[in-house]
């Protein structure tokens, strides 16, 4: 089946949507996008992505908005015609297109916007099941990191560096030492007491919608949740740790610079909060992850 893409408002073949190389995404990254799970055909937190674009469009002062009815159409829409039941809908928003380059951004932009749909296994993974390793590296990025721009050189790069250095991910470093988070998700840590960890909001990270749910299940769970900002140095001597985003859900790290946490193993902090977020986007965990329970 051919995959299909919504640009500017026109369903097309994937490989037939076009922009402008004048678009201001193209030439300045200025635009912002959101990566949204799917699960069991169902948009997982859509309305929260949605408001996190609105969020981010008016940081950026775009003065426009997309369509919101539109766009969760579209999301959908592309969904089902894509016949996507596990995966994700990526959305990018940019200031558009004018046939020049021009720093000074327009007052009323024409906005690009582009989406499509990918299937893609989100719960039953290697890195899920068995654990990624991650590389730290020097978080070199701008300091508007809450809002979710198209701007991810230094993700890119990083992630790049993982690969050459044989390890799964990175995770970033502030000049102070304390990690801000992955370089495509939110970092936690579990102390030998069980004690969940993850960093607080700020400009300095993502507010990660999956971060969200799961301070809203754990906290129906009667658990709590630290935020405060850790050491990469108390990183590695955490018994667990994981990552949240919408591309890998809750994805347990197990070795961080080449040290083991813990067994070296996912642990049964992250098992269980694997289980519960699972469950929480409506997965018959004893089939789609028989292995929390392991
Ligand atoms: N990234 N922090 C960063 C830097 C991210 O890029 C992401 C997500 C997150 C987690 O946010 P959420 O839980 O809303 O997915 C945190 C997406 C998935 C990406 O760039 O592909």
């Amino acid at each position: 089946m051919t995959r299909q893409a919504w640009v500017n408002g026109v369903y097309v073949a994937a490989e037939e949507a076009r922009i402008s190389p004048f678009d201001r995404g193209f030439l300045f990254a200025d635009g912002v996008y959101e990566v949204t799970a799917v699960y069991n055909g169902q948009m997982v937190d859509m309305e929260r992505h949605l408001d996190r674009l609105e969020r981010s469009l008016r940081e950026l002062k775009f003065g426009t908005m997309p369509n919101r009815k539109e766009l969760e159409e579209v999301h959908r829409r592309l969904v089902a015609d894509n016949g996507v039941t596990e995966g994700y809908v990526y959305l990018q928003v940019t200031r558009g297109a004018y046939g020049q380059r021009d720093f000074v951004a327009p007052d009323k932009p024409k906005l690009t916007c582009f989406a499509y749909a990918e299937s893609r296994a989100l719960i039953d993974t290697p890195h899920a099941r068995n654990g990624s390793r991650v590389i730290s590296v020097p978080d070199i990025r701008w300091s508007r990191r809450d809002i979710k721009s198209v701007g991810l050189l230094a993700q890119a790069l990083a992630k790049t560096e993982a690969k050459a250095r044989g390890a799964d991910d990175a995770w970033l470093v502030a000049p102070d030492g304390f990690v801000t988070e992955g370089a495509s998700s939110n970092a936690w840590i579990v102390t030998k007491d069980g004690e969940i960890i993850t960093r607080a909001l700020s400009n300095m990270i993502l507010a990660g919608i999956t971060r969200h749910a799961l301070f809203d299940s754990l906290g129906q769970q009667g658990h709590k949740i630290t935020e405060r900002s850790f050491t990469l140095e108390e990183a590695k001597t955490a018994t667990e740790a994981f990552t949240t985003a919408a591309t890998g859900l809750v994805t347990p790290v197990t070795e961080i610079d080449g040290v083991k946490l813990g067994s070296g193993k996912p642990g049964p902090t992250t098992r269980g909060v694997q289980k519960l977020y699972y469950t929480a986007i409506g997965a018959d965990v004893s089939k789609a992850a028989p292995w929390v329970n392991e």
